[in-house]
């Protein structure tokens, strides 16, 4: 995907341009070249360039005070008796910013019934929605879309952008259509429908998302299809999308969760895949089939119906076969670009934990640098692995996710299905902290 003669060229011009405006140039000395490893080169969003999460990066993955998720407590409250609820967005406007509509505050979340195992819920996902007048007391409003209108077997992440009073809803269509439940069936598509959201004063609902379509398929070229990936052992990705308007280039784009195109096992780890690593460190033969990454799609037009693929923005080759749910804050004219990731995704020799991960670059594509050396931002805590997931940050740096299964006093475990206590996370140039804990599922 690497270019190097495209940011030449750009260089130059760059160059050419500051003489030409009689401005200083100074010789570039050694410091500032590895700067650019520091994420400070700026790409269009239509550039062939994908920056990387090194080994040597994920090498320095540590948990510490400010990166470790407070344990969830076992006795934690449960929004909807009906049904699980894990992965959650917000309805927000196109700037990523969280919408409210005539007061009403409206989060999204994967669903399924609570009759129904909870290791077993994502072959039955559906998109319901929950509404609120103080942004954590939540009353769930049923499925989203009508049914029988959405496309694939069942319907995984996405995001939902409020235009007026239309939304936007971008969804992972995933298993063939009508295919029932099947935990076979990797097919994962990207899809759409639009709808209006109606309130009055005891509630909220929606009307149309009848007219849904696919947006966006694997290629083969840039994003691994799933007929690649079925040579390797790895868990297929194409899926999770996330819509924001990028304020430098005014357009219109999604960030999604890919694989590295190819046929599974035939991908080598490059150089820069690996980065410094320290002496002795091997890369065991299996690390070839990790290859997760953040992928990027930009709308032809203002219907926000028609896509186009672009090369990914960040891989992680080598690293991990997963940067799930992909989204993005932009702050103080930085990008920074969060994923969340399994400790079993991560790639043999490296260890990492469940929880959230992101870098920090100066435009939407950027030569990316990991936060805190590592990309670790929070991570659940090691007496209690999988206690939550799926966080979500927000321009405001309010960290939502899903409690997932909790330790109890007596040695058993307790499935969560709702929304765990909102984190505060704060964000300072590529460092970041674990400043606080707020009430269960608060989502202003
Ligand atoms: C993350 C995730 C998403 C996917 C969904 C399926 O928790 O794996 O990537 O859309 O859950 O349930």
């Amino acid at each position: 995907m690497h270019r190097p003669w495209k940011a030449l060229l750009r260089l130059t011009t760059g160059l050419v341009a500051l003489v030409a405006l009689g401005g200083m140039v100074t010789p570039v000395s050694a410091a500032a070249a590895d700067q650019s490893r520091a994420g400070t080169r700026q790409y269009s969003a239509d550039d062939d360039y994908t920056a990387v999460w090194s080994r040597a990066d994920a090498l320095k993955l540590r948990q510490d005070r400010t990166n470790t998720a407070p344990r969830v407590s076992p006795d934690f409250p449960v929004m909807s008796d009906k049904v699980w609820v894990w992965d959650t967005w917000p309805l927000t406007r196109l700037n990523t910013k969280t919408a409210t509509y005539k007061g009403w505050h409206v989060i999204f979340s994967l669903t399924a019934p609570r009759t129904v195992p909870f290791g077993d819920r994502h072959w039955h996902a559906k998109i319901g929605y929950f509404y609120s007048r103080d942004a954590k007391s939540w009353k769930y409003g049923g499925d989203l879309f009508p049914a029988g209108t959405s496309f694939g077997s069942r319907e995984w992440a996405g995001s939902a952008a409020l235009v007026g009073n239309k939304v936007y809803s971008y969804y992972t269509a995933s298993g063939r259509d009508n295919g029932g439940v099947d935990p076979n069936d990797p097919l994962q598509r990207l899809a759409m429908a639009t709808g209006q959201i109606q309130a009055d004063k005891d509630k909220v609902w929606f009307t149309g998302f009848r007219n849904h379509r696919i947006i966006a398929e694997a290629d083969g070229k840039m994003y691994q299809t799933m007929e690649q990936s079925q040579a390797g052992p790895i868990i297929y990705a194409f899926r999770d999308p996330f819509v924001f308007r990028d304020p430098r280039d005014g357009k219109v784009h999604l960030l999604f969760e890919g694989n590295t195109a190819g046929v599974a096992g035939t991908y080598q780890c490059s150089e820069r895949d690996i980065g410094d690593v320290p002496p002795g460190h091997e890369v065991p033969e299996d690390a070839k089939y990790y290859t997760g990454n953040i992928g990027l799609a930009t709308a032809e037009d203002d219907s926000l119906e028609k896509w186009r693929l672009q090369p990914p923005l960040l891989s992680a080759n080598c690293v991990n076969q997963q940067t799930e749910r992909p989204h993005l804050v932009i702050r103080g004219g930085k990008y920074y670009l969060f994923t969340i990731s399994h400790k079993f995704t991560f790639a043999p020799g490296l260890n990492g934990w469940d929880g959230l991960y992101g870098f920090v670059g100066p435009s939407l594509r950027s030569d990316y640098k990991p936060l805190n050396g590592s990309a670790l931002v929070l991570g659940n805590p090691e007496d209690a692995p999988t206690q939550q997931y799926s966080h979500y940050v927000m321009p405001n740096g309010l960290v939502e996710s899903f409690i997932d299964t909790v330790p109890t006093a007596d040695g058993g475990t307790r499935f969560g299905g709702t929304l765990a206590r909102t984190l505060v996370v704060s964000l300072r140039g590529d460092t970041t902290r674990l400043a606080g804990e707020l009430d269960y599922g608060f989502i202003p």
